[in-house]
């Protein structure tokens, strides 16, 4: 079922700091967007999506200890917080969703669906201002892995990274089903930017384009993709015993 989030409100509009204009990507995106990655250089990603007009924003994957950050930006750019949203069940951070809304109120989206108050799904729609984002399902680094596509651009999460792929060895994680998704934002136009959840040195963004044809796992195909996410990871996530318990308990 669709879900359409209508945003009103308008406030006055102000200029932009500089430190959100820099990490602003203009290139086609819609004139009502204001969108930047909030973690400064972390292999963690997390992203501002805001409304010019509206002057409210979604946080996307904020993470637990940037928390005072977050909130110090919005009332820079004197934008409220409509949703705190997480892209899947995270097993490497604690997110910050629930304690940002706590403190600012809004709304936690997003998964896990048991955790959060406002659910998402494929085909949902949100509207933030003039803005509107489309959720897309693509499992396999996690079942609940989510895409937000806005205008020019994508928010893969950890199903599409720069150069990779998010790993599926974890709870919930398939490889065929990863493969099924991968394939399907390989489908989006080649100019589309790619903006991940993760990022191991230092880049911001890629396109479909660019990742279709140099995706270091993508170009291997099917069968040998499977065969290679399959391989065991000597590795787990150095908090995954403390996230999944904090990411997934119940409201
Ligand atoms: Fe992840």
């Amino acid at each position: 079922m669709a879900l359409a989030l209508s945003v009103g409100a308008a406030l006055d509009a102000l200029s932009l700091s500089l430190a959100i204009r820099l990490r602003y990507q203009p290139r086609m995106a819609h004139a009502d967007l204001l969108f930047a990655e909030l973690n400064e250089g972390l292999d963690c990603k997390s992203y501002l999506i805001a409304s010019q007009s509206a002057r409210e924003a979604i946080l996307v994957d904020p993470l637990e200890d940037k928390v005072d950050r977050y909130i110090q930006v919005l009332s820079d750019q004197r934008l409220s917080l409509l949703l705190a949203l997480d892209t899947h069940t995270h097993a490497d951070h604690l997110s910050g969703s629930r304690t940002l809304v706590e403190r600012l109120g809004g709304k936690t989206a997003g998964s896990p669906s048991g955790s959060v108050h406002l659910p998402l799904h494929e085909g949902d729609v949100l509207t933030l201002g003039q803005l509107s984002i489309r959720v897309w399902s693509t499992p396999g680094h996690t079942a609940d892995s989510l895409s937000l596509l806005l205008d020019d651009r994508v928010l893969s999460a950890d199903t599409l990274l720069i150069g990779a792929t998010g790993r599926t060895d974890l709870p919930t994680g398939d490889t065929a089903t990863e493969w099924e998704s991968l394939t399907r934002l390989m489908s989006l136009p080649d100019d589309t930017l790619v903006f991940p959840g993760h990022d191991y040195a230092q880049k911001t963004h890629s396109t479909i384009g660019y990742e279709r044809a140099n995706n270091k796992r993508y170009t291997l195909g099917r069968e040998a993709f499977i065969a290679a996410m399959s391989e065991p990871r000597k590795t787990k996530p150095a908090l995954i015993d403390r996230a999944l318990p904090h990411n997934t308990r119940p409201l």
